[in-house]
């Protein structure tokens, strides 16, 4: 069965002209308020609808939507797992949705008190020594840890000579982006034949320059660094610190992680392995959690707990500042405790396993079908190569989406040709897997030509892409600045 969006021919709602339109009881006629000449506009094309109008045509646009609440979602490096509903009733919980953070402490505690547990939860879930709650998303946890690396070195007189932080080439865009903004250089590391990190460009690149090794791991192919503790050597014989990028959590929760890896500061992205759905942006939580010695350079504040009362901790001595306002994502934050508290730490080691067993699954069924880089077990993650078919990368996607599965991601990473990067997650039946694999190996029976005509059922086909990039219409009207 095929669960794609609804093709409708839904005009824009600027487009209604029911002419019932809704009027707020006691408004109409009674006031009248007196605005500057020059804030007043003659034309406001308002759209003219009625309340059903409104319901009716949000409903219908939800239904031309994807999502994780409708099907399997095996975006790769993005971690769409189906997020518990329990998580969003909880946010929902008046007794939260109503709080603001100005309100005194004394009368926050109950919040505090969540926010406190759910860093002891990530300490212990990664072997880290103290944690900030604050960046808002995983690429802003990268530039928060970069900066704290920055105030490290300042600190101890050694920022003018460290200058270059070592990034490997499977890495994520946002890895050199966050080290370009926080000021350094960006080495890249080249990857070797087993996809791992090639310990002889490493150990060439490191030197008393460098500031960071940023590294996720899985890596961004799906494989475990099983050298991980020798680069962590590496790293620290050079004096440089070990920067542990947390996207791939989902590969290891539970079962490693990466203090014992013995990285110095790492980033969650709770948006992904912790029951908040991050579909077109947002909203996030990147939480970063650090080793002792870097504990004095977190951001302010973090949550402190003396006796039974909880408190906003602005002590850390080098501390970098604020890198969001108040606490952080509290909503975000919030699922990520209830999902932690619920799973308990056997329920978060389940989940990965399964996470890890869904993805081999898919290896094995895809195997001799697909050219599959790198022919080891893999963890969260398994990227394919559609070359061998002959058909291209975004042609199966396109394809896929036509049999109503949304389409992993494509063409990342970057070192793989015509890539198709899978991560089913713990939460997809094998039925669904099936189904999944099932329309990936019907794509590569087609001819180019074939393929090329996917997808047939939707209401937006194949979208200039990268025109909708370059030029983007924000506003309904097609233009692009308001008035
Ligand atoms: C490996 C990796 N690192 C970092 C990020 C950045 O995370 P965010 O999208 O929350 O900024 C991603 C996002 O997909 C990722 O996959």
């Amino acid at each position: 069965m095929a669960y794609h969006e609804a093709v409708y021919d839904e005009p824009l709602i600027f487009e209604y002209r029911s002419g019932t339109t809704y009027k707020l009881p006691g408004v109409e006629g009674k006031q009248k308020i007196d605005l500057p000449e020059n804030l007043l506009r003659k034309e406001l094309n308002l759209p003219e609808v009625s309340e059903y109008d409104v319901v009716r045509h949000y409903t219908r646009l939800s239904q031309m939507n994807y999502s994780v609440d409708l099907g399997i979602y095996p975006l790769g490096s993005c971690t769409m797992k189906f997020n518990p509903k329990y998580a969003d009733a909880i946010a929902s919980f008046r007794q939260f949705s109503e709080m603001h953070p100005l309100q005194l402490q004394s009368e926050t505690q109950g919040e505090l008190k969540i926010l406190y547990e759910l860093q002891e939860y990530l300490k212990a879930i990664s072997d880290m020594d103290a944690v900030t709650l604050q960046p808002l998303a995983g690429a802003q946890g990268e530039y928060t840890g970069i900066l704290i690396t920055r105030k490290y070195f300042e600190v101890k007189g050694e920022l003018g000579t460290r200058t270059d932080v070592l990034i490997p080439d499977s890495a994520h865009g946002t890895n050199p982006a966050s080290a370009a903004m926080g000021g350094f250089n960006v080495i890249e590391i080249p990857s070797s034949e087993n996809g791992t990190v090639n310990l002889d460009a490493l150990k060439a690149a490191l030197s008393e320059h460098t500031a960071a090794f940023m590294i996720t791991n899985p890596n961004t192919l799906g494989i475990f660094e099983d050298h991980i503790e020798e680069i962590a050597k590496m790293v620290h014989d050079a004096g440089a610190l070990l920067y542990y990028d947390g996207a791939n959590f989902n590969g290891i929760l539970g079962v490693t992680s990466p203090g014992i890896m013995g990285f110095d500061i790492v980033h969650f992205n709770l948006h992904k392995t912790f029951a908040t759905p991050h579909g077109s942006g947002g909203p996030g939580a990147g939480p970063v959690g650090v080793k002792s010695h870097l504990k004095d350079f977190l951001p302010v504040p973090v949550i402190g707990k003396d006796g039974d009362r909880c408190f906003l901790d602005y002590s850390a001595k080098h501390t970098i500042g604020k890198v969001s306002s108040y606490t952080g994502s509290f909503m975000v934050l919030l699922r990520a405790w209830a999902y932690i508290t619920y799973h308990g730490s056997d329920g978060l080691r389940r989940n990965t396993v399964n996470a890890v067993l869904n993805t081999n699954y898919i290896r094995k069924r895809l195997e001799g079908r697909f050219s599959i880089p790198y022919k080891t077990l893999k963890k969260h993650e398994v990227v394919i190569s559609t070359e061998n078919t002959g058909i291209r990368a975004l042609d199966a996607a396109k394809y896929l989406i036509d049999q109503g599965v949304h389409a992993p991601t494509i063409y990342f990473p970057l070192i793989v040709h015509e890539a198709m990067m899978i991560e089913p997650t713990e939460t997809v039946s094998k039925q669904d897997l099936d189904r999944f694999v099932d329309a990936l190996i019907e794509s590569s029976k087609l001819s180019p030509e074939e393929v090329k005509k996917h997808p047939m059922n939707l209401p937006v086909s194949r979208p200039d892409e990268v025109k909708a990039a370059r030029d983007m219409k924000v506003r309904w009207d097609g233009s692009t600045h308001g008035n």
